[in-house]
């Protein structure tokens, strides 16, 4: 029986297996030609041909991700299939997460049929029947069961969970192992909000354009190797903004929970961005790989699960 959770955030999608993690980009693009040189892998999803990862990044011609429609749509079926390929899947169970904010039983019933409805297929593989063993739950549910795996004495404990994510930071509260749904919220200041206007200072000092792979080395360090040649960039002011931002939204948040949280739980690639700028008066932990922690907790998920 294999099992496998699959993160789709915003920035990346993140894969965990009985084989290991595996993380890349969320893009993807429609194919329009024939591959004739380049040695391209497509995922085939009801007949159309559609590049994803690092790929479509390099191809050009990213769809946009950041509609409602694009949950459950061909092209985000085909980054699923790209995730399964990943992890040479072909049957078991299957767990997804949401972003909270959306998360209901409809939303949930709707991208299952259309997952089952789907012809999915990539690299070498006909094409997947996924038929059944699916299951969706909210995001951040995933970094809380990575924790409580453990720390099994703290699932009577209320649990904050604070997702920083490369768009948006969700927080989420569990109470008696319990997802509080109106305990949800969800705020657009993922860390590519600093790491896009450190992108416009080196513009602005440099006149060259960065990626989010360097504007993540001036925030950490202080300076990037890009083009063969060091540059050191004071980003000061943008982290200094981001950091009050970041820390009001979580501090208030945590404050406002109508009950009160043991422990609040940090997670998600943008924690290990930021993580020596939270500050609060709360007991914050972080757990290891804080990027992957959402994908390992909906494997953890499907395996429990799996076994009743
Ligand atoms: N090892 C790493 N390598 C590169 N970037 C990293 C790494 N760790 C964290 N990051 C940064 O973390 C961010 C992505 O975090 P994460 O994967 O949690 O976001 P997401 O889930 O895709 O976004 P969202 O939650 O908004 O949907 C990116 O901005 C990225 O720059
Ligand atoms: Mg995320």
């Amino acid at each position: 029986m294999t099992c496998i959770g699959i993160d789709i955030g915003y920035g990346f999608t993140k894969t965990r297996s009985a084989e290991g993690g595996n993380r890349f980009p969320t893009a993807v693009s429609l194919m329009a030609t024939e591959a004739t040189f380049s040695e391209l892998a497509p995922v085939r999803v009801n007949g159309k041909r559609y590049l994803v990862g690092e790929e479509a990044e390099r191809e050009g011609g990213s769809l946009e991700t950041r509609t409602s429609e694009f949950v459950a749509s061909d092209a985000w079926l085909a980054i699923l299939g790209h995730a399964l390929n990943a992890h040479k899947f072909e049957s078991g169970a299957i767990v997804l997460g949401v972003p909270p904010g959306v998360y209901s039983r409809e939303y949930t019933e709707r991208i299952i049929e259309s997952i089952k409805a789907s012809e999915i297929s990539a690299g070498n593989t006909g094409h997947y029947s996924l038929n059944g063993n699916i299951r969706i739950i909210p995001q951040g549910a995933g970094i809380f069961f990575r924790y409580i795996k453990y720390r099994p004495d703290d699932l009577k404990k209320n649990i904050a969970v604070i997702d920083i994510g490369h768009h948006t930071v969700d927080m989420t509260l569990f109470s008696h192992g319990r997802y509080v749904e109106t305990a949800t919220e969800s705020k657009e200041i993922g860390v590519a909000e600093v790491l896009d206007n450190i992108i416009k200072r080196f513009y602005r000092e440099h006149r060259d354009t960065i990626g989010y792979k360097e504007a993540v080395d001036i925030l950490t360090a202080g300076s990037v190797t890009y083009m063969g040649r060091q540059w050191s960039v004071d980003a000061g002011d943008e982290v200094a903004r981001y950091s009050g931002q970041i820390n009001s939204v979580i501090n208030r948040y945590l404050k406002k929970l109508s009950v009160k949280p043991d422990i609040g739980i940090v997670a998600g690639g943008g924690a290990e961005v930021i993580q020596r700028f939270i500050r609060s008066d709360h007991k914050l932990l972080m757990v290891t790989e804080p990027a992957m922690a959402n994908a390992v907790g909906y494997w953890y998920y499907g395996m429990e699960v799996d076994r009743g």
